[in-house]
Formats: structure tokens, sequence, C-alpha cells
């Protein structure tokens, strides 16, 4: 979602806070914008895309301190006017923001009755004026942010540059915010990754702190006053590049790391001698596995998906009741917790405002909770302070791939370790994980031989919509499939467990209605089959995923063979075509495969 970067130091800052712009691009955005301090303070800020603002900048800015916002908007339409950076109403101050300032329309009111005029209809035009009273009255940056934040209610990441003073501040409650500390200076950002230009050595705030970057160095605060107990940590090199190399676009190159993904994430965590799986970060003993009375799981989208199929291995290998919430219903619901119950965190960003609402509810009701986290030190990794990270490396295409892979595999292999506390067979727990560590070859295999992708996107690309089928562990790939044609595509998609298509989604088969069936060579594919029949009696033509050489595939009209793999790890088969499909049908469409409308890579809005 929205984006930020500052900048003080020795360098011009319109080229860093750029070059950082550009680095979050990926997360989604409507529009951009610059505000750099030089003689006075000088805002340039547009809607579309980073390149178009720079198109429209002069040709060298000078000034060595500014600050920067990629904007998706919640509060004001998409407007050149409701762009960040806000200025104050003399133009002292400039401010970006991300989250939302919930009391914003009462503090806006009470502005204007004093003589306030605003420019935009945005929550965060508010901290402007606030923060440059409180310059105005002679505060020192650091406390007049401090000022302007004290009353203000709901969440921020506020970077904010001042004329008068050389010093960019920052702060931080509940939306994200980094500071790396190059030897040129000292950049902000709301993702560490456009600091991974400029130094390895990053500090992320916690809510409540804030920071200043002035003529003495830099140093954090807590909001309510004294010193913040953040450290800087040093980043670990990311596998993988966050440039698009010899690919089109992010979501194919993410689509074909999958194979070099998944050795990452499985790689040291798997022990077949022993027919164990071994996630240390988990800091979970044998015995305390044994007492764990039943699993839930949390996540939004894609995370959700994989949770599902994470939770249907846990109660096959483990004997265990296990059960996946939607991440954003799951405070509402005044969930019982039971405080020796195990939680997990699915989140490929680590920062989805939802997940993070779920894990503070199971804490406040004294529950732990374990991240299942691809991105290092975001909030959600944080927050729970053990988990497994998936090490999928950067994901930038708006729609998830590599991580939901990288789920699955993390899950399947916890599924392995706590069921050999619970009278797992080692020889089925060897199984699974001999199945597991084959994967990678097979992805690369299917890659190399698609099959035909082309006809799937034919059948679907016009359609008014599409019907996605599964049953078991297949069910949850429909939905991810559906998901990902949706997102991208704009494709109206439902999924359903195929035993339930005769329940009501039978109703919309008619001549010639496109349905795609994820049927691999397991228990329940005779039963797929019979869905696949009604759907035919119909008039629905059928794209069907189904394991290589299976007699099944005399029932699709377009045939997808994926290789055969371990029935349990068959979701990171046969979730390859589904990928395929939407990224082709999105391109023959016209679209942004990258970054579809209206969605944001991390949600950090509720
Ligand atoms: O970063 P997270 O995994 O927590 O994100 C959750 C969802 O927002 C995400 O999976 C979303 O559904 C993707 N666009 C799906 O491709």
């Amino acid at each position: 979602m929205c984006g930020i970067m500052g900048y003080r130091g020795q360098r011009r800052a319109a080229p860093v806070l750029l070059g950082g712009l550009r680095r979050l691009e990926y997360r989604g955005y409507d529009s951009a914008g610059l505000a750099i301090r030089n003689g006075g303070m000088h805002v340039w800020k547009q809607i579309g895309r980073v390149q178009g603002l720079v198109d429209n900048l002069p040709a060298e800015i000078q000034g060595t301190l500014g600050i920067a916002h990629t904007r998706w908007a919640t509060h004001g339409g998409v407007t050149d006017e409701n762009a960040h950076p806000h200025l104050g109403p003399h133009q002292r101050v400039a401010i970006v923001h991300n989250g939302i300032i919930e009391n914003a329309g009462a503090v806006r009111r009470d502005l204007e009755r004093s003589g306030a005029t605003f420019t935009s209809e945005t929550d965060s035009e508010v901290i402007a004026h606030r923060l440059e009273a409180a310059i105005d009255e002679g505060l020192e940056p650091l406390e007049a942010m401090r000022k302007a934040l004290n009353g203000l209610r709901g969440t921020w990441g506020v970077c904010a540059a001042f004329l008068d003073h050389d010093a960019v501040v920052c702060a931080r409650n509940g939306s994200p915010m980094a500071i790396g500390e190059a030897e040129h200076g000292v950049i902000f950002s709301s993702d560490p990754q456009p600091l991974s230009e400029h130094t390895n050595r990053v500090l992320i705030l916690e809510d409540g702190d804030m920071a200043i970057a002035d003529e003495s160095g830099f140093r954090v605060e807590r909001l309510t006053g004294g010193a913040s107990n953040t450290t800087a940590i040093v980043m670990e090199e990311a596998w993988g590049e966050a440039e698009l190399g010899d690919f089109p676009h992010f979501m194919i190159k993410e689509i074909h790391e999958q194979p070099e993904a998944l050795r990452h994430c499985i790689s040291g965590r798997i022990d077949l001698r022993s027919g164990n799986g071994r996630l240390g970060g988990l800091h979970l003993s044998p015995k305390a596995l044994t007492e764990v009375p039943h699993v839930r799981l949390l996540g939004c989208g894609t995370a959700m998906h994989a949770a599902l199929i994470g939770q249907q291995l846990i109660e096959r290998l483990a004997r265990l009741p296990a059960v996946t919430h939607v991440a954003s219903e799951f405070r509402y619901q005044d969930p019982v917790v039971n405080p020796r119950a195990l939680h997990f965190a699915v989140s490929q960003s680590g920062e989805t405002m939802d997940t993070l609402a779920a894990i503070k509810e199971i804490q406040l009701k004294g529950g732990e909770v374990h991240g299942v986290v691809n991105v290092v030190g975001s909030s959600i990794a944080r927050l729970c302070g053990q988990g497994v990270y998936i090490h999928s490396g950067p994901e930038q295409a708006v729609a998830s791939t590599k991580a939901f892979s990288n789920m699955v595999a993390a899950l399947t292999i916890f599924a392995v370790q706590i069921g050999r506390t619970r009278g797992l067979p080692p020889a089925e727990a060897k199984q699974v994980l001999r199945g597991l560590r084959e994967v990678p070859d097979l992805i690369e295999a299917y890659l190399a031989d698609q099959g035909p992708i082309m006809d799937a996107v034919e059948m679907v690309k016009d359609a008014s919509s599409v019907l996605f089928l599964g049953r078991d562990l297949s069910a949850s790939v429909a939905r991810e499939g559906a998901l990902k044609l949706m997102e991208l595509a704009y494709v109206p998609c439902l999924a359903y467990p195929a035993g339930e298509m005769k329940h009501g989604p039978i109703a919309l088969l008619e001549e010639g209605s496109p349905v795609i069936v994820i049927a691999p060579d397991d228990e329940v594919k005779e039963k797929v089959s019979s869905a696949i029949h009604e759907c035919r009696a119909r008039g629905a033509r059928i794209v069907l995923i189904c394991t290589k050489g299976d007699d099944i595939a005399e029932q699709g009209d377009v045939v997808i063979e994926v290789p055969r793999t371990h029935p349990y790890c068959s979701p990171l088969l046969t979730v390859l075509p589904t990928q395929l499909i939407a990224y082709h049908t999105a391109l023959s469409l016209g679209l942004d495969v990258d970054r579809p409308r209206n969605l944001a890579k991390s949600v950090t809005v509720e």
C-alpha cells in the first residue's frame, strides 16, 4: 500500500528518494509525490506512476533533504490534491503519512473553526497543520511532532521535513517505519527493502517510537517521552534479485523462482534419516507439541488458502484438530482462546493489518502466536517473536505465487514434525518428506513443458464467470486459482469443493460455461470425476488439471497434466497451471499483471 521515503544526508535527496519510491512501487499505489527543502519547501505530486512524476520534474533538483510518498487512496479520491506530501498552511513543514487518522474529521473541524483551510480531502493533512502550529510555537522538530500526534487517534507511519530546521522526523504507530544509517546520510522508509541499496544496518521502529535525523546524527525516542529500546539490526542478504532480469513481469519471474524458493524453504528442515521435520524457530519441544490441544491458523487471501492446506495436513498427520480462520473476521467474533493451543499467523508481507489485529486478539486473551512469514523483521514476525521464515525471497508482484508454495511447504514440514510426536509412523513421515524434497525438480519439469495453457486462456478470458472445483486439498487450490484469475484478469470466479457444486453453483452452468477442475490422482479423484460428469451434462467445458498419464484426462476439454507426486504434495504442482492461466489471461486482456487495479501488495489498512 502507501510507501514512505525520507532522506537527510550529503547526496542530492531527489534521486535517493525517487530510487526508493521505485522499489516501493510493487506495493501498489495510485499517486506519487516528492518534497525537497532547498531555499523553500518545493513539492511535486500527481496521480499515476512514479515515472510520470519523474517525467514532470525539473532536470536536476538540488537540496539534500526531503520526503516522498506513493499513495493508495483511502480517505479522499485519487487526485493530485490528495497525493502526498501535504504542506502546512505556510509551507514550513511537509509530511507524508501511511495509515488512517480516525478522528481526522473532528480535528479538521476544530482547525477550520480557527481559520484553517485545507487543500485536500485526506485525513493526513491535519498532521501537517498541527505540526506547523507546533513549530510556530517555537518547538523543535521532535517535540513538535510529539505535540502534533498527541490527541490524534488511529495509525501512522509519518515522516516530516521542515523549512527552518535541517531535520527529518518520523514516527510509527501501527504502520511500519525503518531507518537506514548509510555513510552518506540517514534514509527513512516504510519498508526495509529500499534501504538495502544504501546500507544493511537498519533500525525498525516499534509502535510508539519516533526518530529524528539532524546535524547530530539520529536518535529514537518514545512518543510518550524517554529513550526507545529499539536497536539496529544487520539485514541478512535476501536470496533472489529484486530486479526483473530477463523476465517481462515480476509475476512470471516469481512463478519460475518457485523451485529455488522451495529449496531455500526446506533446506536443513527435513531429516530423512529419522523421518522428521526440523523447524527450530518455533521453539517448541517434542513434549510441548504433545500437549497442544488444537491448532488454529490465520491469514488473508493466498496466505489463508495456504493455511487451509496446512490445517488439513496437520489433522491428517498429527490426528489433532486444526482450523483456519479468515484473519479479517477473527477479532470480531470474540473468539474463545485456549492459551495452550498453537496459533499460526501466515503472511507473506508480515504487515497485513487484519492478520496483525487477529494476533493481538489472541495475545490479549493469553495465547501465543507463531508466525509463518516471508519478510524478515516485519511487524508480524516481530509481534510473534517466534515462528518460521518461509524464505521465498522478495515477492514483488501483487499476486502471490512463490510465497504460497513456501507457506504450504513450511506447514507440511510442521505437520510431519507434530505428527511424529503423536504416533505418525516414521515410514509414512519419510514418504511425505521425500515427496516434498522432490517437488522443486518436479516443478522445474512442469515449467519446462506447461501444457495447453493458452487453450485454457481462450476459454476463460471472455467468460462472464468461471467455476473452479476441487476436493480435499485441491478444494483450497481451487480457491487459490479463482483468487488469482479474479484479481489479475477481473473475471468473476467462484471456487467450490466439488461435492458442493450440486448444492447451488450448478445453476450457473449453461452451454460453454468454463469450469476449471483440479483433480490430481488421489483418494477423492473418483468423486471429482462425478462432478465433472454433472458439469458436462449441462454443456460446461472442462479445463482439467490432473496427474500426468492419469485416465481421468479423457474427461477434460483442455487437459493440463502435472507430474505425479505424493498426494499430500499435490497442491504444490496443481497450483502452477492456475497461476499461469491467470497470468496469461491478464496479459491477453492487456492488463497490468504485476499491479492489478485497486490492489496493493501489502494491505496495511483494515
Ligand atoms: O502479505 P500477506 O500474505 O499477509 O497478504 C495477504 C493477502 O493480502 C494476499 O495473499 C492477497 O490475497 C494476494 N494479492 C493474493 O495474490
